[in-house]
């Protein structure tokens, strides 16, 4: 019998596909769990797969690699979708394609299958990653296909002793992963109102935040978080206390009204403490240790960047060439950030780096200048040349120049 390797969640639409896969395609379902630090019940879900009639059903820890190679890269560039969004999502879904791809390998599966719905970015974000890594590979994608409505998959359930989870009641559907949080439907369809309290999970309140504000040291080696106030952390745990800390703190919600790839806007809540305070501090060591010039190219190179994992090219060649570029832009961004958080923001209030491009000696207004003012003379003097030369020829005329005519002037 061919099999197919399915993204398995455990939740109503991946367990009903385990059953109508099997029913319209034939194929025996392994199911696959990765954790990428949602804090489910791992065992308990593998169970789950395996009663409602997976042939196997496997879990794998994925988190490290998810850091590693996923979410560390995209802080080092600086990606951040339409200047709101961290991409929790968007960078977790190029991992689960390709572990999906590998143990179909190591299954010898035709095929592999996920669960999402034909109107999101993941199907392709999964779709894509999925055929740039093995273009043999059948994709199979239930909740796309079978156009069952939300009631009708119910009873599909029911009628097949599919245990339905308590979730299918919450109003909201969410994705977690160490990166970050995302809560959508329900109340929050309406782009006006405000989210309720019950969708935020990570993070407290401003208002319920602490009265006392609260410092911390986030280290970097080569644009890498490696150490928070003074002590080594492996990247998993520094994620998750920065979730902690910051989140304790009120910081990280993020409420945007997106454009997804397939043209829908669609307004989206998120919680990432540890992504918005790391990209905070992260950019703070840049600006410390990046010429005006890397900067500034870095920025379009960060946008573009952004845009790709959002729209699922993460395996494409192009992200590789500019991965290159910031992996090189790195490798001085290494020193220490010290942030003050607080009712719900997180504030810069230092950094320092053995690399610095930032001088006291040129910097400052005090003794110990050794900045030569007369210097900017000639500097000047050669700098506004072209406009001196266009200004004396072209400029002088009326209508010629960027000027307001003031008023009462005669012409
Ligand atoms: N809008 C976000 C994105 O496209 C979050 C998607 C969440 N996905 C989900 N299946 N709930 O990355």
């Amino acid at each position: 019998m061919d099999t197919v390797v399915l993204a398995y969640s455990g939740g109503l639409d991946t367990s009903v596909a385990i059953k109508w896969i099997k029913e319209k395609y034939n194929l025996d379902v392994i199911a696959l769990t990765i954790d990428l630090g949602s804090e489910r019940n791992l065992p308990e879900i593998r169970q789950r797969a395996l009663n409602v009639g997976a042939i196997d059903a496997k879990v794998v820890d994925g988190r490290d690699i998810f850091v590693k190679h996923f979410a560390f890269p995209a802080l080092q560039a600086g990606a951040i979708y339409e200047k709101e969004y961290p991409l929790a999502t968007a960078v977790g879904r190029p991992l689960i394609a390709k572990l999906l791809v590998d143990v179909a390998h190591e299954y010898g599966a035709k095929a592999v299958a996920h669960g999402c719905t034909g109107k999101g970015n993941d199907q392709v974000r999964l779709d894509v990653s999925v055929q740039a890594l093995d273009p043999q590979l059948q994709i199979i994608a239930p909740v796309r296909e079978w156009k069952m409505s939300r009631p009708e998959e119910i009873e599909y359930a029911r009628q097949n002793n599919i245990p339905i989870p308590a979730t299918v009641d919450s109003p909201y559907s969410t994705d977690v992963n160490l990166w970050g949080r995302s809560i959508e439907a329900g109340i929050l369809e309406d782009p006006w109102v405000e989210p309720p309290a019950e969708v935020w999970l990570w993070t407290k309140s401003p208002e319920q935040s602490p009265n006392n504000p609260q410092y911390i040291e986030i280290e970097f080696e080569k644009g890498l978080p490696v150490a928070l106030d003074g002590e080594a952390m492996d990247g998993v745990k520094l994620i998750q206390h920065l979730n902690d800390v910051a989140g304790e703190h009120g910081i990280g919600r993020i409420d945007h009204v997106e454009n997804r790839l397939i043209g829908i806007k669609s307004r989206e809540i998120y919680e990432a403490p540890a992504a918005v305070v790391l990209h905070q501090a992260h950019q703070a060591l840049e600006d410390m240790t990046l010429s005006r010039d890397q900067a500034r190219f870095k920025n379009l190179i960060s946008s573009q960047i952004a845009e790709m994992i959002y729209n699922g090219l993460w395996f494409s060649a192009l992200h590789q060439d500019l991965r290159a570029f910031v992996e090189s832009s790195q490798r001085h961004v290494t020193g220490t950030v010290r942030l003050k958080f607080y009712k719900g923001t997180s504030m810069i209030v230092g950094r320092k780096s053995p690399k610095s491009l930032y001088q006291y000696e040129l910097a400052t207004y005090d003794k110990g200048d050794t900045f030569d003012q007369d210097a900017s003379l000639g500097f000047i003097k050669l700098y506004g040349l072209p406009l001196r030369t266009q200004a004396t020829i072209q400029m002088l005329g009326p209508g010629e120049n960027y000027l307001p005519q003031l008023e009462g002037r005669e012409e």
